[in-house]
């Protein structure tokens, strides 16, 4: 079975990295609820990134709350031996690092094979050429605008001209532009303006706490935008 293809438009996608990770089929609700398009799921595993987060059975356990898209996010390396875990748990979009293994166009074309819709990542020292010739391999780029590992720190400014670049890179293609790290109603206007269609949130959005808070963090963000 074939993951749902990627609706067209500005997507916003909570990160839960800042939700309660006690609640989290609620949580996920929560912003399901009050204007997430998106839930992205950060998976960090100790060695490609200096924090470790949850693994493939904790996907599986948050996948019966999505009715939106599960973007999973895989800070992990090597991501080859998982990539079957985590489809079977359930993720729609699987996204590798181009940093995490030598062989990304084969992590591509096996992450397609197992139904999911493709994504790499480019951490910010990382230069658009790195995907220039695994585009046609692509549903989605997610670039950081943070170094990985952790939520709550600042955004990169250095990463806009990548994003402008990388959106002449796609030219035509059915490939989204996700942006992920500091994203705030300040910086996210920024990333939409360079050519960013999705935009990855985790303390802008749980900050507060509650369903209420979420909405207005969520419209702040996408009005923000507009
Ligand atoms: C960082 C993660 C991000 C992070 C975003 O390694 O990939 O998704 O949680 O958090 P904020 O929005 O707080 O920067
Ligand atoms: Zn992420």
């Amino acid at each position: 079975m074939t993951a749902p293809a990627l609706r067209p438009g500005l997507m916003i996608a909570p990160s839960i990295l800042s939700a309660d990770f006690a609640r989290l089929g609620d949580e996920v609700r929560a912003i399901e609820a009050n204007g997430a398009d998106w839930v992205h799921v950060d998976v960090m595993d100790g060695h490609f990134v200096p924090n470790i987060t949850i693994g493939p059975n904790v996907v599986a356990a948050i996948r019966p709350h999505v009715t939106t898209v599960m973007d999973v996010h895989l800070m992990i390396a090597p991501a080859d031996p998982y990539l079957e875990a985590f489809a079977e748990a359930g993720s729609d979009i699987i996204t590798v690092h181009a940093e995490a293994g030598p062989h990304l166009d084969r992590s591509l074309a096996r992450i397609r094979e197992l139904g999911c819709r493709a994504g790499v990542s480019l951490t910010p020292s990382t230069p658009p050429a790195a995907i220039e010739y695994v585009l046609d391999r692509l549903d989605l780029i997610l670039v950081m605008s943070v170094n990985p590992g952790f939520g709550g720190q600042s955004f990169l400014h250095s990463q806009l001209p990548k994003i402008r670049a990388l959106r002449a890179m796609i030219g035509d293609r059915d490939i989204r532009l996700e942006i992920d790290g500091g994203v705030t109603p300040e910086t996210a206007p920024l990333c939409v303006a360079a050519g960013a269609d999705a935009l990855v949130a985790g303390s802008a959005v749980f900050r507060g706490g509650t369903p209420e808070a979420y909405r207005a963090n969520i419209a702040a963000i996408r009005s923000a935008c507009a």
